[in-house]
């Protein structure tokens, strides 16, 4: 009897040790493999990803770089350069399309006397600003002598064509996006002179030189070139500053009328908004004895009396923003650099009521020293100026706000 008991308690307790002995197998031999195997799946996952974000980022980083062209790529990209889109003070500029499909601008540098390493060290600068009112270079090529900067295309040209045209195309902008293109350009312009890493004083802002995406929505075209042009010889340090006649401000062709600093752009940006009302260009020489013959001072004059400004089919509104625009633009375009605001105060003003905006003290020279400034810009016979490099040494962004 005490046999059989423990017969049973030992088939029992072996019964146990094989369901134990099984559940160890199983667990060693089939559940231990795929917990190993989901780890290590796991871990291939993570490496994997974390690749893929360095390579991601790598390539984010290689995109915001410029990409560097060789001249025969060029060639083929602007089928000989075939399409001319335009000539400028730097060079031409021809339509070419990148194998992705993306449109782009080809501008050729003519003379451009910067070494190999000074010019990529340039671009690189300038290729690192992004900005919705900025054009986006998007390669170069430094090949030799060759030289260019490759830009993504903008659809619409620039807009000297909209608003010095005799057709229809001008009354095709409203006041309203003549409004917002000044506002962008104006972030564009402020972004180039401190909201980006480096201050670029661009020297040439002018209708040319906004360019108008497949939206209009503008881009400030060409900052930075003004660089490519440094050094006349090596005994004097003598820079290149460039600008265009009508747009250059003072201090620019003299340093009695001040430092040259970021305000030199936003005399500019001045006389640009000044042409946007006027539809035309400030300085009509050949009506020299018109009163209509220099746009800013009849602008002036009208506004001091409460006229109104003749614009033809305006509603009171859009008087109200051509008003607004002038007086914006006689702001920017004070004599005094330190009068004129600066390219943050613009887009506080822009975006602001005319009825917050003061009338500026008149921004002209008197006749004799308005005919003199006329008389030395005469001289020269392109519309480029060049001026020496001591002006450029007190390059600075920081000027007084008005
Ligand atoms: N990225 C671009 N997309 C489309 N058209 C462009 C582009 N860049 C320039 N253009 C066109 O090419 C023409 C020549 O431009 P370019 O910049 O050489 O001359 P500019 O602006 O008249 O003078 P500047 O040399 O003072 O800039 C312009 O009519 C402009 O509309
Ligand atoms: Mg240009």
């Amino acid at each position: 009897m005490f046999g059989i008991e423990i017969y049973i308690i030992l088939r029992v307790f072996e019964f146990f040790f094989d369901i134990w002995l099984a559940v160890v197998l199983i667990c060693r031999f089939i559940f231990a493999p795929i917990v190993i195997l989901l780890y290590i799946i796991n871990k291939c996952r993570a490496t994997r990803k974390r690749v893929d974000n360095v390579e991601e980022f790598l390539h984010k980083q290689q995109s915001w770089m410029p990409k560097r062209f060789s001249y025969s790529e060029l060639m083929a990209v602007t089928n000989n350069f075939r399409d001319k889109l335009g000539q400028g003070g730097f060079g031409s500029v021809y339509e070419g399309q990148l194998h992705t499909g993306s449109l782009i601008a080809v501008k050729l540098l003519e003379n451009s006397k910067f070494n190999g390493e000074e010019f990529i060290n340039e671009v690189s600068t300038i290729g690192r600003i992004h900005h919705v009112n900025v054009v986006k270079l998007v390669g170069f090529c430094s090949e030799g002598s060759n030289r260019a900067l490759v830009y993504e295309f903008m659809p619409n040209g620039s807009l000297d064509r909209y608003i010095f045209s005799k057709e229809s195309k001008r009354q095709s902008f409203s006041w309203e996006k003549l409004h917002e293109i000044a506002l962008g350009t104006a972030h564009g312009i402020e972004y180039l002179h401190g909201g980006c890493d480096v201050c670029i004083l661009h020297f040439d802002i002018k209708p040319h030189n906004i360019l108008l995406d497949n939206h209009f929505v503008p881009k400030v075209a060409d900052f930075g070139l003004a660089k490519f042009y440094p050094k006349e010889n090596d005994f004097v340090s003598v820079s290149t500053i460039r600008g265009t006649i009508g747009y250059i401000a003072p201090e620019l062709i003299s340093r009695n009328f001040g430092a040259v600093s970021c305000k030199s752009d936003v005399y500019s940006f001045g006389m640009l908004l000044l042409e946007m009302v006027g539809g035309r260009r400030n300085s009509v020489m050949k009506a020299t004895h018109s009163s209509r013959a220099y746009f800013p001072s009849w602008v002036y004059d009208r506004i001091i009396e409460g006229e109104d400004l003749e614009l033809p089919n305006v509603s009171e509104t859009e008087d109200v923003i051509a008003k607004k625009l002038c007086i914006i633009g006689l702001w920017c375009i004070q004599v005094r650099p330190a009068d004129r605001p600066s390219m943050i105060k613009v887009m506080e003003m822009l975006e602001g009521s005319i009825d917050d905006l003061q009338m500026p003290p008149k921004p002209f020279f008197s006749s004799s020293q308005h005919n003199s400034i006329r008389e030395i810009q005469s001289d020269h016979s392109s519309t480029e100026l060049l001026e020496s490099d001591s002006i450029v040494e007190e390059n600075s962004c920081n000027d007084t706000d008005v």
